[in-house]
């Protein structure tokens, strides 16, 4: 019997809301089943090394979903994450110039603008919800932008947004999935078309037009807007709530980074470790592949634990603690700050898909921190008016709420 087979077929992977059965639960696979078949037929892979291995192999692990799904298909056109090399390549590099570390630095000055409008808005003395006040509108207002996207329409992107990153996605071989998937697009999806075609009418300098330009059709075009829009700001949303949660939860580190804001770019790698706001992501094997002592046959669902690969004690010690000079390396990107060159976090992804927009997230929440620590001599959650945070429930780890009290100390 191998390994998987002993392994508990029947059990449920505990959702993110509950995030420390989550992370015991996985501590427990990559000790006991590092490679786990669950009920459905999907493997899922604990151990950093096997994460790696499967995200590093686009050949063996693809990433075309719509392999096994076909009902998927369509809303998988122009999806940079579902896409083999060396289409892969070709459509990344359409939209790649705009994100390069240089590029995205040029953004700093505008980040900071909006930044410090949306916290020149907020109340003194009273409690808000950092993620309506910051953490929601700040990145969609920069990937909106960089899209060419009014500003009159970002509250519909948050409303999509919700409906999507919602969805209870159980079983990912289910032939209805793709019906669900479209249904909760929809709307999006002919936004975005018509953003596309009115662009192709009369061309703009934005990245809507760029996709035109470089020869996309309607519906490539509208769905790789789409992914930037939604993995431009929902994840980014996430890491805000996750670091000023984390940060609140650790005495002295607030002080510390108002103290030294250069140590802001290591402490949110840190953050980006402990708590990765994509905790997974599924590949599909082209042929039989032995992981840890295990088969994986061809044509099947492989899930790669972003999360746990960060838990992974053989490279961070002490791995459920959050030590914001811990030194993780591979800031690479331009993150600002030393690259300690301890081993990196995996919460962007590795490899061809590596995240697109990795130095604009950093940039996005050094600014904010920057700003916010600043601004606040500390910023906790408002216990008394916490209420439900809301936590996603699954794939992603993060709140929907956040209720904080800011304390200043001077007036603007
Ligand atoms: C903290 C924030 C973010 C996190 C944790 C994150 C995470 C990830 C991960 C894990 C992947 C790889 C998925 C895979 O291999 O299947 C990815 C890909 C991607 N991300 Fe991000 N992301 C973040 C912010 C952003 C931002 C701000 C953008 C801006 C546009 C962005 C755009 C993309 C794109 C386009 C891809 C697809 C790249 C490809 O397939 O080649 N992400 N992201």
């Amino acid at each position: 019997m191998t390994t998987t087979e002993m392994a508990p077929a029947d059990a449920v992977a505990p959702d993110s809301t509950d995030e420390p059965a989550l992370v015991a639960w996985l501590a427990t696979m990559r000790a006991e089943h590092p490679v786990w078949r669950d009920r459905y037929g999907m493997y899922h892979v604990f151990r950093r090394q096997d994460v790696l291995t499967v995200l590093r192999d686009p050949a063996r692990f693809s990433s075309d979903k719509g392999r096994l799904a076909p009902a998927t298909a369509s809303v998988s056109r122009g999806m940079l994450t579902q896409i083999d090399p060396p289409e892969h390549r070709r459509l990344r590099s359409v939209v790649s110039t705009a994100f390069t570390p240089r590029r995205v630095a040029d953004l700093e000055p505008r980040i900071r603008e909006i930044t410090r409008r949306l916290l020149d808005a907020l109340p003194d003395d009273r409690s808000f919800d950092l993620v309506d006040a910051l953490a929601f509108p700040l990145p969609v207002t920069v990937i909106a932008e960089m899209l060419g996207l009014p500003e009159a329409d970002h509250p519909l992107f948050r409303a999509w947004a919700d409906r999507l990153f919602s969805m209870q996605v159980d079983d990912p071989t289910d032939p209805a999935l793709g019906e669900r998937v479209a249904a909760a697009m929809a709307d999006i999806a002919a936004y975005l078309t018509a953003r596309v075609q009115e662009r192709r009418a009369a061309s703009t300098d934005d990245l809507v037009s760029a996709l035109v330009a470089a020869g996309l059709d309607d519906e490539e075009a509208a769905n790789f807007s789409l992914l930037l829009l939604l993995a431009g700001h929902i994840t980014t949303t996430v890491l805000l709530g996750n670091a000023v949660r984390t940060f609140a939860e650790h005495p002295g580190v607030w002080e510390g980074l108002r103290a030294d804001p250069t140590t802001i770019p290591a402490a949110v790698e840190e953050v980006l470790r402990l708590r990765s706001p994509f905790t997974a992501t599924a590949r599909v094997t082209t042929e039989a592949v032995g992981i840890a002592g295990t088969t994986i046959p061809a044509e099947r669902f492989v899930l790669a634990w972003m999360l746990s690969a960060n838990h992974d004690e053989s490279a961070f010690a002490d791995p459920e603690a959050f030590v914001p000079d811990r030194g993780i390396g591979g800031q690479r990107h331009g993150a600002r700050g030393a690259d300690a060159g301890g081993a990196a976090q995996t919460a962007f992804g590795h490899g061809v898909h590596f995240c697109l927009g990795a130095p604009l997230a950093r940039l996005e929440a050094r600014v904010a921190l920057e700003e916010l620590t600043t601004r606040y001599d500390a910023l906790s959650p408002a216990r008394d008016a916490m209420g439900d945070l809301q936590p996603y429930p699954r794939g992603v780890l993060g709140v929907r709420r956040l209720p904080v009290k800011g304390v200043r100390s001077y007036t603007r």
